[in-house]
Order: structure tokens, then C-alpha cells, then sequence
């Protein structure tokens, strides 16, 4: 009776020089015409999940009031009083601000986003145009969507500079050109009566 474990050695063959190399370019050649896989169900590279109403009411604006309540300078029967910010707390309040602005710049940018949530209409009919308006606007003017968005991306990213400096006239010039961009996309895809001019940058607004 053969022994269970009784194994017939295994032949060890090396391989010539020769047949490595064969091997070896036959796998290169292999690894060259290999097709990439198809991936069956491919993932979308962004999920745009809110639509801009939401960006603007939940990151935007209060984002951006944040820094245009950074500096407040009153005028008193005493004097002029300035309230600037002052602890690592304050500062740190600012920069987060800022960078919501830098980011939804970005967000804005964004291919399939929707204007607003489904079914919801204009609060002010006559003066801001409807979400569906708005989208259609903006499909026959991407670039100057883009560069709206862009404009709300830069601002930020001026903010965020006067932040890291510690620099409160870099804040207030970097409110005012905040605002600037805020109203330039406002007027160019939101406000009924002005969108016609879309294509035309409004210059020389400034914060109320
Ligand atoms: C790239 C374009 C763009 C930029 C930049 C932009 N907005 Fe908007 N914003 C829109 C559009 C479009 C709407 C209208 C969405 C809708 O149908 O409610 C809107 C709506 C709003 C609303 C109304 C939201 C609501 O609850 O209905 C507020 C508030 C707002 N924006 C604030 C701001 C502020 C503040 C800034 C600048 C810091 C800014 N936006 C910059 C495009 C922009």
C-alpha cells in the first residue's frame, strides 16, 4: 500500500535564460494589448446633490456675512468706535468663512446642479426670475456662469489672504469686491430685469 504520505518528488526545472526572456516579452507584449476593464457601472466623479438655493442660503450667505460683520466702525456722540477682530477665535471664525467662499466657487461650478429644489417657484415673480429660467440662462451662457463663479472663488481667496495676514483693510477691500461678485452673478442670472445684460459685467457696485 502506498504510504498517504508518500509524494513523488516534484521535477524542478529551471528555466534557460533564453526562455525567461521569451517569457519576459510575452508578458510585455500581454500587458500592452490588454484592454482596460469596463467598469459596468461607472461612479459619477461629483454627486451635486443641493441645488444653488441651497448653497447660497446655507454656505454663501451666511459665509459672507461673516466677513462683512468682521469690521464694524460706529459712529457715537464719543467718537468713531471700531470693532475688529481680536482673538485666535475671531481669526479663525474669518478663515472659515473665507474658505466656504473659495469652495463654493468651485461647487458653483459644478456640470447638473440643480437651480433649486423641484417644484419650489420664484419668491418674487416679475423681480427674480424662476429656477427654471435661471437654468436655461445659464446653459446658453456657461462661460459667463463659470466666470461668475469664479469672480465669487477670487474674492474669497482675497479674503482669505487679508485672514492669513491678519490684515483688516485687506478685509474690508476683499468685502467690497465680495460684494462686487455676489451682485455681478445676481444680475447677470437671477434679477428679472437686468439678466438681459447678462453678457455685460456690471462695474462700480458698492456695498450698501
Ligand atoms: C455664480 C453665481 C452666483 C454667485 C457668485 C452668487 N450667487 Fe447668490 N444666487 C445665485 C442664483 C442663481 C440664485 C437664485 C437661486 C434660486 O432660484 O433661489 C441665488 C440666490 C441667492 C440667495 C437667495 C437664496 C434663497 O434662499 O432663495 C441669497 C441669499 C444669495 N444668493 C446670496 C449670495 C451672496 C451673499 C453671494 C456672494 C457672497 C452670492 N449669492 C453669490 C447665483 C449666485
Amino acid at each position: 500500500m502506498p504510504s498517504l504520505f508518500f509524494r513523488k518528488p516534484r521535477t524542478i526545472r529551471y528555466n534557460t535564460f533564453e526562455e525567461t526572456k521569451i517569457l519576459i516579452i510575452g508578458l510585455f507584449l500581454a500587458s500592452c494589448s490588454a484592454q482596460p476593464a469596463q467598469d459596468p457601472d461607472p461612479q459619477p466623479m461629483f454627486q451635486p446633490t443641493t441645488s444653488v438655493e441651497d448653497l447660497m442660503r446655507t454656505l454663501v450667505d451666511p459665509a459672507a456675512d461673516t466677513l462683512w460683520d468682521a469690521v464694524v466702525i460706529t459712529s457715537t456722540l464719543e467718537g468713531l468706535t471700531e470693532q475688529q477682530p481680536e482673538t485666535e477665535e475671531d481669526w479663525f471664525g474669518l478663515e472659515r468663512a473665507a474658505i466656504t467662499l473659495v469652495e463654493s466657487g468651485n461647487l458653483l461650478q459644478m456640470d447638473d446642479r440643480a437651480i433649486a429644489e423641484t417644484g419650489s417657484t420664484s419668491e418674487f415673480p416679475g423681480i427674480d426670475l424662476e429656477p427654471a429660467e435661471i437654468a436655461k440662462l445659464i446653459d446658453s451662457n456657461r462661460q459667463s456662469w463659470h466666470r461668475s463663479a469664479r469672480e465669487l472663488h477670487d474674492a474669497g481667496t482675497a479674503l482669505l489672504t487679508a485672514v492669513s495676514n491678519r490684515d483688516i483693510d485687506g478685509l474690508l477691500d476683499g468685502g467690497d469686491r465680495l460684494y462686487a461678485a455676489c451682485e455681478n452673478c445676481h444680475s447677470r442670472f437671477w434679477y428679472e430685469d437686468q439678466t438681459a445684460n447678462h453678457s455685460i459685467p456690471p462695474i462700480g457696485i458698492s456695498p450698501p
